[in-house]
Parts: structure tokens; C-alpha cells; sequence
């Protein structure tokens, strides 16, 4: 067949395939370049506008938890001392708030205001402003149990402190749930008529007293745990002094792990 004789549609083709080509490889750089743009455009505004890692009302509801909770503890060794549960088991004087249980007692009674309103207002911000789902959710059993593996071969990795490991997550919410139970068994030891129901709750006032009891076990076991980890682990206790580094808008621990 002649060249005159080739039709015309295949004359065209590659022609054709050349400009397709052209065309898809621009396209593709001008997607580039736009993405590169974004990129560009989010890093400065995302970054220098991005919250600190513990921002403020954070910070002072940490600290003002904490020493709310160290009255509680020791005025509620006084308070236990002049009427044990586990018979033998005494607290030294010198770790009790009070010089005698009813000043004990006060003490208790002043710092339960602090702990209450406080943890109050800790439960609303944290859920209100989604720090509760973004750094304490989501916990896989198995990143606990790689993290405990870790902890127990004294591998302490926390080079990155925005984010909380699995140990941590479980911890802060054993702790928060333990707050929780601390200021319900406590009014029905307090206020027994008035919250019958809750007495009934926890099995009678002596089931909301040991409750009670338990529940500072294990809150006075996580301070150990806590307050050796923010020593062998500095940055993370100067953070929670001045806010940390500041962190992107949409970075949370969710998003980066799944
Ligand atoms: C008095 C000594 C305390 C020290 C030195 C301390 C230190 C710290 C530090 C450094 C952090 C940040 C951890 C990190 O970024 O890895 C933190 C967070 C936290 N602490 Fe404490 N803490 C103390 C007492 C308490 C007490 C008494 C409680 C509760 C019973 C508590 C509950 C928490 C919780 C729930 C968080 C996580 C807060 C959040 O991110 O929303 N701390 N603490």
C-alpha cells in the first residue's frame, strides 16, 4: 500500500500519542508543583499557629489535680489511721496530713472541693475539645503489651512526648476512671442517707468504704509509676511546666496510628 494510500486515522496516531504524551506529563507536573504548593502553604500557617502540645487550662487543671490529690491521700491516711480496715496496717505520722483525725478530716474535706470541681472541668475540656480521643484512644492490647516488653527491658522509648504509648493511654485512663470512683465512694461514705443509692451501689457503706480504700491503692501505685517516669523522662515533666512544643492542628495520636 502507498503512503498515499494509508488511511488517515493512522497517519494521525502517533501524533496523537505524542501530544497525549506531552499533555499527561504536564499534567502531572502541574499536580505536583500544586501539591507542593499546599504543602508549602500548610507548613506556614499550620505550624506557627498550632496549639502547645499542653496548653494552659491543661497545665494548671494537672498541677491543681495534683496537689489536690497528695491532700487527699495524706489527710486520708489520718482519717484511716483512727480506724483501720486492714487490722495492723497503720500509716507513719509523719506521711499523714493532721495532727489527729478530725483535722485529718478537715483537710479531706478542703481538698475534696479542688479534686471534684477540678476533675469536673478536666472531664468537659477533655472531651469537649477531643484531647480525650485524640491522645488517649485509640489502645491495642497488643501495642500495650510490646510497650510493657519494652518498659521491662528498661527500654524507655519516648523520644517523640506528643504522643502517649499504649502504657500511658491505659494508665491515664485507670487513674481517671480511679478519680472518678474516689469522689463516688467518698460521698456515699460522706452523705450515706442522702446517697442511699449509691451505698447500695457499691454493696453497703462498708463495700464503699473498701472501694474507697482500693481506690487510693491504685491511684498512689500510678503516682509511683507517673512520677518515676516524668523524672527518667524530663522533657515530658518540663512540657507539662511550659506546654511542650507546639503541635500541627490536625496531628493526633489517632491519625498517626491508624
Ligand atoms: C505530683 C506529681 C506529678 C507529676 C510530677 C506529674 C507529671 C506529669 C507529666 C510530666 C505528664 C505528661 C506526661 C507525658 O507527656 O508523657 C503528666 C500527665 C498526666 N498526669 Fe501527672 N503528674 C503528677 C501527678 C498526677 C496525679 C496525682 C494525677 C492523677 C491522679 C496525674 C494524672 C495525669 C494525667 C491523667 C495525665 C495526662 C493528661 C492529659 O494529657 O490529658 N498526675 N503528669
Amino acid at each position: 500500500m502507498s503512503n498515499d494510500e494509508v488511511p488517515k486515522e493512522t497517519k494521525l496516531r502517533p501524533f496523537q500519542a505524542h501530544i497525549k504524551g506531552a499533555m499527561g506529563m504536564g499534567a502531572q507536573a502541574i499536580a505536583r508543583l500544586f501539591r507542593a504548593a499546599v504543602r508549602y502553604v500548610e507548613n506556614i500557617h499550620v505550624v506557627p499557629v498550632g496549639k502547645r502540645l499542653h496548653p494552659l487550662p491543661l497545665r494548671i487543671m494537672h498541677w491543681v489535680n495534683a496537689l489536690a490529690m497528695i491532700v487527699m491521700i495524706t489527710s486520708g491516711w489520718g482519717i484511716y489511721d483512727d480506724y483501720v480496715i486492714i487490722s495492723g496496717l497503720h500509716f507513719p505520722k509523719a506521711l499523714r496530713l493532721g495532727d489527729w483525725a478530725a483535722e485529718s478530716l478537715l483537710w479531706h474535706f478542703a481538698g475534696m472541693w479542688f479534686l471534684a470541681i477540678n476533675g469536673l472541668i478536666y472531664l468537659l475540656y477533655g472531651a469537649i475539645t477531643g484531647r480525650f480521643r485524640n491522645k488517649l484512644l485509640p489502645i491495642r492490647f497488643s501495642d500495650v503489651l510490646k510497650a510493657v516488653r519494652e518498659a521491662l527491658s528498661l527500654k524507655i522509648a519516648h523520644d517523640d512526648i506528643t504522643h502517649y504509648n499504649a502504657v500511658q493511654k491505659l494508665l491515664y485512663i485507670v487513674v481517671i476512671v480511679a478519680g472518678i470512683s474516689q469522689v463516688a465512694t467518698g460521698l456515699a461514705i460522706w452523705k450515706p442517707i442522702q446517697f442511699s443509692w449509691l451505698v447500695g451501689l457499691f454493696g453497703g457503706f462498708q463495700g464503699a468504704r473498701l472501694l474507697h480504700f482500693l481506690g487510693m491503692v491504685v491511684i498512689v501505685g500510678f503516682l509511683f509509676v507517673h512520677v518515676a517516669l516524668s523524672l527518667l523522662v524530663p522533657s515530658t515533666l518540663w512540657a507539662m511546666i511550659t506546654g511542650g512544643p507546639r503541635i500541627p492542628r490536625h496531628t493526633s495520636n489517632r491519625e498517626v496510628e491508624t
